[in-house]
């Protein structure tokens, strides 16, 4: 058995987060994870004006997975899907909670959605023992304190780098996940990869009490045990759980990750910024055109959001558009470097069960290399 004070913090079994991977759907997946002993997370940015606006089938699948009806508005999209994740986790007695980005256009969304969650677990005190976190990301966590934890959730915040880590410490973050630029889709502007960034944040957070989780390249028990080595109490994985059964990923998308190889990935414009994707015919032309349209995005710059970088952002709707609607050819699919090493498709309670023997099994050989 492996017991951190992230299993302490979550009441979960494994010292594991299911990331959200929004705007996809991670609905029945996040079910699937608080089931089976890891923390569950929904995304949510699926339902914001922005994607139910200019990427309808991904709108549609969100709500279609959540059980929810496509017509309501937003707030009550989540209610149903909520419905269902408690119905779903009523038996296990799983926990899990909701991934809401607060970056700056996405800020009055994510007021109403997290007004929501607050609201749906007053009204439902009997859940509060699963539906325990609100995991923000891509924003300033200094706003959201008070609103977060003042309703008695877990409130975890994910960062690229120490400053961020730091920022999370003034604004009273319970945990802190440490991204790394390994990560499937969303990556930092200015990179830096987990074996650097997780123990420089865990030590900037030294005695401060904050729990850190690491993300970015985690997917297996030599993984996990590595991140504990490194001074996490846990890892977040995005790309592992994606290419799992339960998954809400179309099969096209969880069969790109399986087969992505060695130097499997590239980072290229998304439509937050830089972005992960499984290498392709597709997303080779894609990265080809940002060097083009967008250098900036290679210069750990944002830059303005030029003619150039909408016209990236139209080619990046219409080839996820391909993978729902079964076009290989067409289709570009996001997925972090651990692509390489996930090579098969298992069930979530399987997948972590080898998780978690493998690390104690890493962990119990590690003696034998002292003299
Ligand atoms: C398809 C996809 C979509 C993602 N979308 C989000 C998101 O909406 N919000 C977020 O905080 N992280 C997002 N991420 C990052 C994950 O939460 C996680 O940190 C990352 O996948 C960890 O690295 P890994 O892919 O190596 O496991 C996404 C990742 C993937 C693969």
């Amino acid at each position: 058995m492996i017991k951190t004070k992230m299993n302490e913090l979550l009441g979960i079994k494994y010292p594991i987060i299911q990331a959200g991977m929004g705007p996809f759907s991670n609905n029945k997946l996040c079910i699937a994870a608080a089931n089976a002993g890891a923390l569950g997370l929904m995304s949510t940015s699926g339902i914001c004006s922005g994607t139910r606006d200019y990427q309808k089938e991904i709108y549609q699948h969100w709500a279609k997975t959540g059980n929810a009806d496509p017509n309501a508005a937003m707030e009550d999209i989540l209610r149903q899907a909520l419905d269902q994740a408690c119905e779903g986790t009523k038996a296990s007695g799983g926990v899990f909670g909701l991934n809401v980005m607060v970056s700056g256009p996405m800020i009055e969304d994510a007021t109403k959605l997290i007004n929501t969650a607050i609201a749906y677990r007053e009204e439902h005190p009997e859940v509060k023992d699963r539906f325990k976190v609100i995991f923000t990301s891509a924003g300033d966590p200094l706003p959201w304190g008070d609103k977060i934890k003042g309703a008695g959730f877990k409130w975890l915040h994910v960062i690229p780098s120490v400053k961020g880590a730091l920022r999370c410490q003034r604004a009273g973050v319970d945990m802190i996940v440490a991204s790394g630029h390994e990560g499937g889709f969303h990556t930092s502007w200015e990179p830096v990869h987990s074996m650097v960034l997780l123990p420089a944040v865990v030590d900037a957070l030294a005695g401060s009490g904050i729990l850190v989780a690491g993300a970015g390249g985690f997917c297996d028990g030599k993984s996990l045990a590595a991140a504990l080595t490194l001074g996490a109490v846990g890892i977040q994985m995005g790309t592992r759980f994606l290419a799992t059964q339960e998954s809400d990923f179309a099969p096209l998308w969880k069969e790109g990750v399986v087969a992505a190889g060695d130097r499997g990935t590239l980072v290229a414009r998304g439509f937050v910024g830089p972005a992960r994707w499984i290498k392709t015919e597709t997303s080779k032309v894609h990265q080809k055109n940002t060097l083009e349209l967008t250098p900036e995005l290679y210069l750990d710059s944002p830059g303005p959001v030029t003619e150039g970088a909408l016209k990236l952002m139209d080619y990046e709707r219409a080839a996820i558009n391909a993978v729902y609607a079964g076009d290989k050819e067409k289709a570009m699919y996001a997925g972090g470097e651990c692509a390489q090493r996930v090579n098969d498709m298992p069930k979530v309670k399987d997948m972590l069960e080898t998780i978690m023997q493998e690390a104690v099994n890493t962990i119990k050989n590690l003696p034998s290399v002292l003299s």
